[in-house]
């Protein structure tokens, strides 16, 4: 349920979303932000930018990630933060929050806040008119209680922006229960939530609650690259020791790179107390992201790829977009020791290593 008060306790799965966050914006921040680019990072479901405990919410952590970074070139460009929160009072308080913040701890002139009391859909309706073309790069972090305030079409017209990408909290549990109970009086949420009406199809075909999960989780994914027009999707779900699904966290984008440093993101969050991220894009059980094993991968990308001759740019797409991992040179060190593959390099080119991308590899 939805905490009813201003600020709640904060829960470990929040906790490591958290850490997801800090660890991505810490490597999108100086890659996006730099010299005569301009950035813009929303936080369309801010909060009240704190907890009971003291431990600051996610519009405190963005900000902190670009004032602690050590690269210099993030300051020479500029960037603005947009927090939404529709309660009044969250608003407030984050205001209150922000202003402390920034008090001993200025913002440079180079970046800008502001904090927008209202709805998430009619602040993006308000960006999206007033142009999104005047940022060179978009972050959007989407991370409701529910399920009925982000609907596809904002997201499809969000990743329309200059290289934009969104990071989506699904909250599974509470979609799932209210298709049980009511899902015909809340037919119209679902349907702008998937932006489909293939959601109906799936309550009442799918008998088991673990196969709607992950067929509902399927959807949302097909949604967010068909029709918000990503190139790459993946979702990390978080569940507790009862394998009990809390949330997926959705990371979509068109951009290879920043595909790359998310997965490194998620890679880098220990296990939280009673609770474990894994991948579950693809997977039935998900992937727990604690094995880096590279003979996992290695067999993936042999299985992959068995046969055909492509480059190292093709393993790293592959890598990226259909595999959990985003390290892939010591699985191709595996294979080409046991001569499971050949690479054309250059001359004088050392067995082991992949830098250059567009080394042809034949696969045996
Ligand atoms: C899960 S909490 C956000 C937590 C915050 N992102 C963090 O990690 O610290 C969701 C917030 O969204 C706010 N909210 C609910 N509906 C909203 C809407 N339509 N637009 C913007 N904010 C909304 C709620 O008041 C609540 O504070």
């Amino acid at each position: 349920m939805a905490p009813q008060s201003v600020i709640w306790k904060l829960e470990d799965h929040t906790r490591a979303k958290h850490i997801i966050l800090r660890k991505y914006l810490d490597a999108w921040l100086p890659i996006l932000i730099r010299e005569g680019r301009r950035g813009l990072l929303v936080d369309g479901f801010a909060g009240p930018g704190e907890y009971v405990g003291g431990e600051i919410g996610s519009p405190l952590i963005m900000i902190d990630a670009y004032q602690q970074h050590r690269a210099d070139s993030l300051r020479r460009g500029r960037v603005k933060f947009l927090f939404v929160e529709l309660d009044p009072e969250r608003s407030a308080h984050l205001q209150r929050k922000l202003r402390t913040h920034l008090q001993s701890q200025p913002l440079p002139p180079t970046a800008t806040y502001q904090v927008y009391t209202g709805r998430f859909v009619e602040a993006m309706t308000s960006l999206l008119a007033n142009g999104c073309e005047q940022y060179d790069a978009m972050f959007v972090f989407v991370d409701p209680f529910g399920y009925s305030h982000a609907p596809m079409s904002i997201i499809r017209d969000l990743m329309a922006c200059p290289r934009c990408e969104v990071l989506i909290t699904f909250m599974y549990q509470g979609t799932n229960r209210f298709l049980d109970l009511d899902y015909r009086t809340k037919q119209q949420h679902y349907d702008s939530l998937f932006g489909t009406t293939a959601w109906r199809t799936i309550t009442l075909d799918t008998p088991d609650a673990q196969t709607r999960q992950r067929r509902l989780h399927d959807l949302y994914r097909q949604q967010l690259l068909t029709v918000a027009g990503a190139r790459y999707v993946r979702s990390f779900c978080m569940r507790d020791r009862k394998n009990t699904t809390h949330y997926f966290l959705f990371f979509a984008t068109k951009h290879r790179r920043g595909m790359k440093e998310m997965k490194r993101a998620m890679w880098k969050v220990d296990p939280t107390g009673n609770f474990v991220f894994s991948d579950c894009t693809g997977l039935e059980q998900g992937f727990l992201l604690q094995n880096d094993d590279p003979a996992i991968l290695a067999q993936k990308i042999y299985n992959h790829f068995r046969g055909q001759k492509v480059t190292v740019d093709d393993i790293e797409e592959f890598v990226l977009a259909d595999t959990e991992f985003f390290k892939y040179k010591s699985s191709l060190s595996l294979l080409e020791e046991k001569g499971q593959i050949v690479v054309y390099g250059p001359e004088g080119r050392r067995k082991g290593t992949y830098s250059d991308l567009t080394m042809p590899v034949l696969f045996s």
